[in-house]
């Protein structure tokens, strides 16, 4: 009888110890729920072993405290024993990752620098804001997590062109980036409807490039003329770009800038007409779609004006990578520019698409003469790539494929599963969805399901993916005017990329859905508008 006991009692307990499933988003390699609970109260500090960890601490601590009322104090110095939040940096971990220990005697986690201790606190925060518990306190489940990432490279893009958004909207964006772990910011900062970064060589960009006069209203369609009549602008002054990089840069993410060139450049023409084939007049597009008119690649000014931005750039973004797009460059007005052809001939190019080529050379060669990499859009595939350029593939992976085969390093962000304007379910006027993208009459459709379901390494040999450094979701704002929108766009598919970049291996869409419901309720509590068809069971 008491043998049975004993055994009813074994039994029950390692129950409750399977029953105490993974709450945690990105999916962490291995996590193993253990016996006992852990009692986090505003007694608890955290203790940081290095100064370096004060600011990784202190960004969870205001978390916890927001997100649980848990208010826990950093202290420097070793930690004791028993009772205490301990972080340190373990030189045998890789760079991004970290152990997390959740013990009845206290909690410790190690990264393989400041950035994998934030990125055991971050999980550290979903483990406590799904814990029971309140005033004041939290009521851990024991565990062990081993944790890294898959993917190098987990970026979010933000087109802050089409619509302006606020300093303090685009910190939000950042928020939202590191709560999933990603660890690249994609600042899509000039395009034809708007220049949003001040380069003081160059203060029309700003003056007039910054404005349009008028939007259209609705969908792009050949028959649609409605536009709405009111002038719409901005751009962020240097200083707040420094803002913006700064603030990334404590959570562990670098922003990579996009200038566009030598396409979707028509708000610096309408500033300097100068810069185009045919010298205007231009004025900054009021549309959505693509321009014909380019920077003109025949004369030296041109060079010089892409330089002397970029050389700005450079000052304000510490980032390797600098992205110089590329994408949708139609050749219409090189095959007609006296000086382009002149180029062409000079220079014993084949065509235009060679003289995007050898544009795309000649910035990368300034840019590595900074120490920067160049990435572009696939585009720069055509007319010949250098080994050395990093290719974001957009139109398909097959693109990045093609890449990859190359031998250069790849971005997959192929818009089928990692653009985050189309449309979130499969039935967009059933379901109530607002205007997004659609093309040739047709939604594109990115159920969150379908993002979980990338596989950035198809068709690709074992060789091949070392050439895949990462994945990228792109938020693309022509249908998207404020940044409420820019949330229920982003989350919770989002989340679905993290997991595909983060986790990549052993991921189950099932169990990433059951996680997912106790994410929304941290999306809840940061007062984040995320869209609701998941949710709602709808897809
Ligand atoms: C793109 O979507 N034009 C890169
Ligand atoms: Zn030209």
């Amino acid at each position: 009888m008491r043998k049975l006991l004993l055994l009813v009692v074994a039994l029950v307990a390692s129950l409750s110890v399977v029953a105490a499933e993974c709450m945690i988003i990105p999916k962490p390699v291995s996590y193993e729920p253990q016996k006992g609970k852990c009692v986090l109260s505003p007694k608890t500090a955290i203790y940081v072993a290095e100064k370096s960890l004060v600011r990784p601490a202190t960004i969870f601590c205001s978390q916890v405290e927001a997100e649980k009322g848990l208010q826990l104090a950093v202290v420097e110095g070793a930690a004791p024993a028993k009772g205490a939040v301990a972080l340190s940096i373990d030189k045998s971990l890789g760079k991004e990752e970290y152990s997390l220990q959740i013990a009845k005697s206290g909690v410790v986690v190690k990264g393989g620098s400041e950035q994998g201790v934030f990125y055991g606190l971050q999980s550290l925060r979903q483990v406590v804001f799904n814990a029971k518990g309140k005033g004041g306190k939290a009521t851990l489940p024991c565990m062990v997590v081993k944790d890294k990432p898959h993917f190098a490279y987990r970026g979010g893009m933000l087109d802050v062109c089409r619509y302006f958004f606020s300093v303090d909207e685009v910190k939000k964006f950042i928020d939202i980036l590191a709560m999933h772990k990603m660890n690249r910011f994609h600042w899509h900062l000039t395009e034809d409807q708007g220049w949003r970064i001040e380069i003081k060589k160059y203060p029309n960009l700003t003056k007039v490039g910054s404005m349009r006069k008028e939007t259209l209203v609705g969908l792009q369609t050949k028959n649609n003329r409605k536009f709405d009549g009111k002038p719409y602008g901005g751009f962020y002054t240097q200083d707040e770009v420094r803002e913006i990089v700064r603030y990334a840069s404590e959570r562990y993410i670098d922003v990579i800038p996009e200038i566009d060139m030598p396409g979707h450049m028509v708000a610096a023409l309408a500033s300097y007409p100068e810069l185009g084939c045919t010298k205007g007049p231009y004025e900054v597009r009021t549309k959505w779609g693509i321009s014909r008119d380019i920077l003109c690649a025949g004369r030296e000014s041109t060079f010089e004006f892409v330089e002397g931005v970029l050389a700005e750039v450079l000052e304000l973004f510490p980032s390797k990578y600098i992205h110089i797009g590329g994408d949708e460059a139609p050749k219409h007005r090189w095959k007609a520019c006296p000086e382009c052809q002149k180029r062409i001939q000079e220079e014993g190019l084949k065509d235009e698409h060679e003289l995007q080529s050898y544009f795309t050379h000649r910035v990368e060669k300034f840019l590595a003469k900074h120490g920067r990499r160049l990435i572009g859009w696939d585009e720069i595939l055509e007319g010949g790539v250098s080994k050395t350029a990093t290719v974001m593939a957009w139109r398909g992976a097959q693109r990045g494929v093609k890449a990859a085969q190359l031998g250069n390093e790849v971005i997959m962000t192929p818009r089928h599963y990692c653009y985050l304007d189309y449309c979130q379910t499969s039935d967009h006027d059933a379901n109530n969805e607002p205007i997004c993208a659609a093309g040739n009459g047709k939604r594109f459709q990115l159920p969150i399901r379908k993002v979980y379901s990338f596989d950035p390494y198809d068709q690709l040999t074992p060789e091949q993916r070392k050439s895949i450094i990462g994945v990228q979701g792109n938020m693309w704002t022509e249908y998207v005017p404020n940044f409420d929108h820019v949330q229920y766009m982003v989350m919770p598919r989002i989340a679905a990329l993290a997991e595909v970049g983060w986790t990549y291996e052993n991921r189950n869409y099932d169990d990433f859905a059951r996680r997912l419901h106790l994410l929304r309720k941290l999306y809840d509590k940061c007062g984040y508008k995320y869209a609701p068809y998941f949710f709602n069971g709808i897809e």
